[in-house]
């Protein structure tokens, strides 16, 4: 795949970025076909393709030379000149790239040399052209046995009519590779396998919601390999990638593994059909905690808490901004502000500690004068809890004139009712124990926790979480574990 690598290459940094021309590596590319035969029942020695294999944002075809290669060794008894002739029918790939395209049809061909050279001279015909330019969204005729793809990624704003062809798997914003997967569902065939490299944002994130409920109806997911940083294959994406297969035929039980220097071997959880985040755990120490999680009803949400994003934008506001304190500021509550698990006022935001309410809105939005847990946002890679949170008592706020302004780094959590079953000092002792940090780092594989997946928190009963209130330290720490332990290792 090096003309692959080479195209994309020579290609500007802002065209790559624009049209998504991120190309796969060979490693990943194989991971992803080894995923997919595995689906499709394939045995461990080669077999012949069993239909069409289309990739609907082909590139350079790297996602399609190990079927192509596949097929084409497994075909070896076959007269060759049948075989190439059959190919039409069994690898596609489509990109609205020109010049990808050409290049995938170069790549292709080369694979398809040896078999060339098996037919006689004189029956020789041209190789097939196996890529095509066109639009891998539009809905395509011949249904196909498996999609592969490492589809472009991005939000993007629909026409109406687009809106309303998708509307079945939007919730708020859409993002192009949500897009895909729905496709590429829609386009196989009843016993139809999706393999996809893409990012882990749908299996948690509120805008694929409806995605997650569609995939559960349409093609559970069958197995997931989450692709670590360290792998090295994928350096210039930010988010956590994963390689995943869903398929058409009923599952119950899904995969779980992780593709660092090595391939490990996480779990086998129960297959979750429902627009809830999945809870699925990145480590396999984690695997107990997170199938009990997955069987749980009750959430943070439902059980009366409500989570928001902090409404300051600093660099927003940066005129608005200042060191010393004046009767219409409010006292800026900083991400570093909750390092440790205790409010405190980091020395190092104290330039930037006071916000003016300059704006006709501010004391409505930018104000909060209520108790809260307040929840970091984002964690550094390197810090050993993804979880942090830090009481707002009445107290504090009293110690900082009775209101603050929370910048958008970090989660306000709040009670909605009378009745949120745990107290807000409560709460912020559970979020801190080792199990409610197990629970987050399996429904958000990136440092970055958002108020929805936070809220998603999955809770057992009101009962058990309402005797919490009391227990404090390692009492609170073994009630927790002991509730977040499977059924049958109770
Ligand atoms: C992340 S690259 C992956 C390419 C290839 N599948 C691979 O894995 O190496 C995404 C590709 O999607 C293509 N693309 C973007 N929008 C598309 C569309 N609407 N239809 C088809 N291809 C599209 C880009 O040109 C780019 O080649």
């Amino acid at each position: 795949m090096q003309v692959g690598a080479a195209y994309v290459e020579a290609l500007s940094p802002a065209t790559r970025a624009r049209h998504g021309r991120h190309y796969t590596p060979p490693e990943l590319a194989y991971h992803l076909w080894s995923m997919a035969r595995m689906s499709l029942g394939f045995s461990p020695g080669r077999q012949v393709l069993p239909g069409l294999v289309r990739d609907p944002a082909c590139g350079a075809g790297a996602l399609l030379l190990p079927a192509l290669r596949e097929h084409l060794r497994a075909s070896y008894g076959v007269d060759p000149a049948l075989t190439l002739a059959g190919l039409q029918n069994l690898i596609e790939g489509v990109d609205t790239d020109p010049a990808a395209v050409w290049v995938a049809n170069v790549v292709l061909a080369a694979e398809m040399l040896p078999t060339l050279a098996r037919i006689p001279e004189s029956r020789r015909r041209s190789l097939p052209a196996l890529a095509r330019v066109g639009d891998g969204l539009s809905i395509p005729e011949q249904p196909a046995r498996v999609v592969v793809m490492n589809p472009p990624y991005g939000r993007v704003r629909l026409a109406p009519d687009e809106r309303e062809r998708y509307a079945h798997v939007l919730y708020g914003h859409a993002n192009l590779y949500g897009l895909f997967m729905a496709g590429a569902v829609e386009s196989l065939d009843s016993e139809g396998v999706l393999a996809a490299l893409v990012p882990t944002s749908f299996t948690s994130g509120r805008y694929f919601s409806k995605l997650r409920e569609y995939l559960g109806r349409e093609a559970a997911m069958s197995a997931i390999t989450f692709v670590e940083d360290r792998s090295g294959v994928f350096s210039s994406v930010l988010q956590e990638t994963c390689l995943a297969t869903f398929e058409r035929r009923k599952r119950r039980k899904a995969r779980i593994n992780s593709l660092g220097s090595t391939m490990t071997t996480i779990a086998t959880v129960k297959v979750q059909k429902t627009g809830d985040p999945w809870v699925l755990p990145r480590r396999s120490d984690d695997a107990p905690v997170t199938a009990a999680a997955s069987a749980m009803q009750e959430s943070l949400a439902s059980l009366g808490w409500r989570a928001s994003t902090g409404p300051l934008v600093w660099n927003r506001r940066s005129d608005d901004l200042h060191a010393a304190w004046g009767p219409s500021r409010s006292h800026v509550i900083w991400a570093a502000d909750l390092d440790g698990g205790i409010l405190h006022r980091d020395p190092a935001r104290d330039s930037m500690r006071y916000l003016a309410l300059t704006r006709p809105s501010d004391s409505k939005v930018m104000v909060l004068d209520e108790p809260a847990v307040l929840v970091q946002r984002t964690t550094a890679p390197e810090q050993s809890r993804r979880l942090i949170a830090a009481h707002l008592s009445r107290d504090a706020l009293s110690a900082r004139h009775g209101r603050v302004t929370v910048e958008n780094h970090v989660n306000v959590l709040r009670p909605t009712g009378l009745d949120p079953v745990l107290t807000p000092e409560a709460m912020t002792r559970l979020l801190a124990t080792k199990t409610m940090d197990q629970v987050i780092r399996s429904i958000s594989g990136s440092v970055a926790l958002s108020a929805y997946e936070l809220e998603s928190i999955p809770l057992p009963n009101r009962d058990v979480v309402r005797s919490w209130n009391d227990l404090e330290g390692d009492a609170l720490e073994a009630a927790v574990s002991a509730a977040y332990r499977p059924e049958g290792s109770k």
